[in-house]
């Protein structure tokens, strides 16, 4: 019993220190030459749709929720953002190879047509990302018009 007791002392004490080590924020630069707005246009009603439901893993710009001031949640988030921005980057896609960005933007189409992304453990407390069909069926169509206009630099 004692050595229980130890434990959880131990365990609450972690709990407290941890606290105060958090990860730095993503928040970058608002304006930036490399952002995706610069290589294709982005009208108001898809830049709803990314903002929603991926800038804040796919951008240098999240928007924190309230529980990431509660440790350890601050470090998963933190990983799911570095994670997300290696793979896929709106506010670096400008900077991107032109085959880099074709190859983007089909994954785009196929990860949310897949049901893969906004990840759903995003959606348990983001549910107003959850995509309509409307909206996917937006995202799609400026996907290949986006594809058309980056494909264009390539002639
Ligand atoms: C909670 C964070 C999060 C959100 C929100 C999110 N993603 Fe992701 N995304 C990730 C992570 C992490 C990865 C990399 C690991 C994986 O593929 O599961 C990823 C991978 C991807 C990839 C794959 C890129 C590659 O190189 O394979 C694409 C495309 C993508 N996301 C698009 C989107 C789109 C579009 C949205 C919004 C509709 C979105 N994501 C929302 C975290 C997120």
């Amino acid at each position: 019993m004692k050595i229980m007791k130890k434990i959880l002392i131990a365990l609450a004490l972690i709990l407290v220190v941890i606290q105060f080590i958090r990860p730095a924020k993503n928040v970058g630069t608002v304006e930036d030459s490399k952002d995706i707005t610069h290589t294709v246009t982005v009208a108001p009603n898809v830049q709803n749709i990314l903002q929603k439901a991926c800038n804040d893993c796919h951008s240098n710009h999240t928007e924190y929720p309230w529980y990431y001031n509660i440790q350890p949640v601050a470090w998963w988030l933190a990983n799911h953002v570095k994670d997300g921005k290696r793979h896929l980057n709106f506010s670096e896609f400008n900077g991107y190879k032109t085959k880099r960005k074709l190859h983007k933007l089909k994954e785009i189409k196929e990860e949310v047509e897949d049901g893969e992304m906004p990840m759903d453990s995003y959606l348990w407390m983001h549910s107003n990302a959850k995509l309509t069909e409307a909206e996917k069926a937006t995202l799609y169509k400026w996907v290949e018009e986006s594809l058309v206009v980056v494909a264009d630099t390539l002639k």
